[in-house]
C-alpha cells in the first residue's frame, strides 16, 4: 500500500505528519512512503532528508490524495471554507485516513467521512489502556505542551528560574505553581524543576500526588474529602464547595508564586474556571500565567485563546498552539506514534492493513468503519487507574481467613516445638547453659513471628533493620575474639564473616536500587 503524507493546510500549523525516522520505520513494514513537497519544511525537515531516507517526494497535493490508499495528516482534514483549503474533497472513497479528528467535538465531520465511505482512524481517540500507551498521541502533545510552557514563561519572566548567589547580588529560586498534574502538569513540573525554580503542584485526582513528588515538586493538598478520580482516570466535575475551597488555596498561592501554569481539563467539559481575574491580579508585576486549558476555554478568567494578554504588569498566555510550536518534537512524537499504530494495523509487515475490529485498540480509535459513523466505542475493558481497593479485594475474604487461621496454628505448633525443645535440652545440659539457651531459642522464635507478618512492600526497611541486627552480632564477636577458646576465637570470626557479610550486601543492595531511581548526570 502507498501511504500519503500531504502538507497540512490550517493555517498555523507547523507540524508534519511523518517525520524521516518514521518514513525508515513505515517503509520498513512494507509501505512506499510518498510526501507532499514542502510537507515538513516548518519542522524542519526538507525534501532531501525525506528522499534520503527513502521517501518519494510529489509536488502535487492531488497526486498526493489520490495516488495513496493511507492519507495521514495531523489535523482533522477542512471541509468548510475555500476551495483552495478544503481536504475533504481530496480524499476518495475506500481510502483510509489517519489524523487526529476530534470527534466528539467534530459530529457532522464523522458524518460527511461516513457519507465518503472513508475508514477513519483517530488518533486523538486512542483507548487510555497500558497496552496502547505507544499510539498514545494526546499523550505526546501534552507532554510537548507542558513544556513548552514552562519554555513559554520563561520566556516572558524577566528573571532566573533558578536561585543565584553572585558578587552582584543574591536571587531567589522562580516559585512555580501547576495546577492539574495530567500529562501536560507533570512534563511542566519535570521542565521547570530542572530549570531550577521550586515548583508546586495541586490536582484533584489525590493518586498524583506521589508522581509529583517523585518529580522533585510540592504536593498542595486542601483540607476537604472528595474523591477527584473519575472514569478512565480522568478527572470528573468536583463539587461548587471543593472549587470554592481550591479557588481559595489559588489566591493564598497567588500572592507568593511568580508563575502559574494551568492544565486543568475535564474530558468534554468547558474547562473549569479557578483562576479568577482578581486572584491573577494579586500576582507581582512580572508574573506569567499560562493556561493550557485555552482552548477549552481557559482556567484563568484574563485568558483570550491564542492571544497573549498583558496586564499592569502580568502575562496570561492563552497559545492554544503550543505543539505546533515546537514542531520538529511534536512530529517527531506523532511519527512514532502512528508508526506504533501502523505496526498494530500490519502484523504481517507486507504493506496491507487490516483494521480489526475485534482489537480493543483499533476498535477504540476507528471513529468510520464500511462507511458508518462507529464513535464512541464501547467502554474500555480496562481503566488507566487501578480500580479501588474496596471493589476488588487483594485476597477474598474467605481465602484471607483461611491463611490467618493458618498462620496461627503455625505459630501454636512452633511455640510447643520451642518448648518441647528447651525442655528436652534443659534434661541433660549443665544449668548456666539452659540460661542463654533458653533467651537465643527464644528470640529465635520472636524473629521469626516477626519477620513472617512483614508484608514483601516493607522488605527493604526490614533489611535495615537486619544491618543493625548484624552490627550488634560483629560488636559481639570482637568481643569474644580474645577468649582462651579457640572453639569462641572460630564460632566468633565465623560470626563476624556471615554479618560482615549482610552489612555490607546490604549497603551494596541499597545503592543498586538508589541507582534506579537516580537521574542519570
Ligand atoms: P487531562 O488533560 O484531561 O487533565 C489534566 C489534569 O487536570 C488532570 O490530572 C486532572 O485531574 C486535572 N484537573 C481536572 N480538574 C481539576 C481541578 N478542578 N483542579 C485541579 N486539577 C484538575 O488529563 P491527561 O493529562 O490527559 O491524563 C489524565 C490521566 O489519564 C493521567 O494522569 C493518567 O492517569 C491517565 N493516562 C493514561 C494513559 C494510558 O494508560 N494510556 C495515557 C495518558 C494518561
Amino acid at each position: 500500500m502507498i501511504i500519503g503524507v500531504p502538507s497540512e493546510r490550517a493555517p498555523g500549523e507547523k507540524r508534519v505528519a511523518l517525520s524521516p525516522s518514521s518514513v525508515v520505520a513505515a517503509i520498513k513494514l512494507g509501505f512506499k512512503v510518498n510526501v507532499q513537497a514542502g510537507a515538513g519544511v516548518d519542522a524542519g525537515f526538507s525534501d532531501s532528508e525525506y528522499q534520503e531516507h527513502g521517501a518519494e517526494i510529489i509536488d502535487s497535493p492531488n497526486q498526493i490524495y489520490q495516488g495513496s490508499d493511507v492519507i495521514i495528516k495531523i489535523r482533522p482534514p477542512l471541509h468548510h471554507g475555500p476551495q483552495a483549503e478544503d481536504e475533504l474533497s481530496l480524499l476518495q472513497r475506500g481510502k483510509t485516513l489517519i489524523s487526529l479528528i476530534g470527534p466528539g467535538q467534530n459530529p457532522d465531520l464523522l458524518e460527511t467521512l461516513a457519507q465518503h465511505g472513508i475508514t477513519t482512524l483517530a488518533m486523538d481517540a486512542v483507548p487510555r489502556i497500558s497496552r496502547a500507551q505507544k499510539l498514545d498521541t494526546l499523550s505526546s502533545m501534552a507532554n510537548v505542551a507542558g513544556y513548552r510552557a514552562v519554555v513559554e514563561a520563561a520566556n516572558h519572566f524577566g528573571r532566573f528560574f533558578t536561585g543565584q548567589v553572585t558578587a552582584a547580588g543574591k536571587v531567589p529560586p522562580a516559585k512555580v505553581l501547576v495546577i492539574g498534574a495530567g500529562v501536560a502538569g507533570l512534563a511542566a513540573i519535570g521542565a521547570a524543576t530542572a530549570m531550577g525554580a521550586v515548583v508546586r503542584a495541586f490536582d484533584t485526582r489525590p493518586e498524583v500526588k506521589e508522581q509529583v513528588e517523585s518529580m522533585g515538586a510540592e504536593f498542595l493538598m486542601l483540607d476537604f474529602e472528595e474523591e477527584g478520580s473519575g472514569e478512565g482516570g480522568y478527572a470528573k466535575v468536583m463539587s461548587e464547595a471543593f472549587i470554592a475551597a481550591e479557588m481559595r488555596l489559588f489566591e493564598e498561592q497567588a500572592r507568593d508564586v511568580d508563575i502559574i501554569i494551568t492544565t486543568a481539563l475535564i474530558p468534554g467539559k468547558p474547562a473549569p474556571k479557578l483562576i479568577l481575574a482578581d486572584t491573577a491580579r494579586l500576582m507581582r508585576p512580572g508574573s506569567v500565567v499560562v493556561d493550557l486549558a485555552a482552548e477549552q476555554g481557559g482556567n484563568c478568567e484574563l485568558t483570550r485563546p491564542g492571544e497573549v494578554v498583558k496586564e499592569d504588569g502580568l502575562t496570561v498566555i492563552g497559545f492554544t498552539d503550543l505543539p505546533s510550536r515546537m514542531a520538529a518534537q511534536s512530529s517527531q512524537l506523532y511519527g512514532n506514534n502512528v508508526v506504533h499504530l501502523l505496526t498494530e494495523l500490519c502484523p504481517e509487515k507486507n504493506g496491507e492493513i487490516e483494521v480489526d475490529m475485534e482489537d480493543e485498540v483499533i476498535r477504540g480509535l476507528t471513529v468510520v468503519h464500511k462507511s458508518k459513523v462507529t464513535w464512541p466505542p464501547p467502554a474500555p475493558r480496562l481503566s488507566a487507574v487501578p480500580a479501588p481497593a474496596q471493589s476488588l479485594p487483594a485476597t477474598p475474604p474467605k481465602l484471607e481467613a483461611e491463611s490467618k487461621s493458618r498462620s496461627a496454628v503455625g505459630s501454636v505448633l512452633g511455640l510447643v516445638l520451642v518448648i518441647g525443645l528447651i525442655l528436652g535440652v534443659g534434661a541433660f545440659a549443665p544449668k548456666s547453659f539452659m540460661g542463654h539457651f533458653t533467651v537465643f531459642v527464644l528470640s529465635v522464635f520472636v524473629g521469626w513471628q516477626v519477620i513472617w507478618n512483614v508484608t514483601p512492600a516493607l522488605h527493604t526497611p526490614l533489611m535495615s533493620v537486619t544491618n543493625a541486627i548484624s552490627g550488634i552480632i560483629v560488636v559481639g564477636a570482637l568481643v569474644q575474639m580474645s577468649s582462651a577458646s579457640d572453639v569462641v576465637v572460630v564460632l566468633a570470626a565465623v560470626a563476624l564473616f556471615v554479618a560482615s557479610i549482610n552489612i555490607f550486601g546490604g549497603f551494596w543492595v541499597t545503592q543498586r536500587m538508589l541507582r534506579m531511581f537516580r537521574k542519570d548526570s
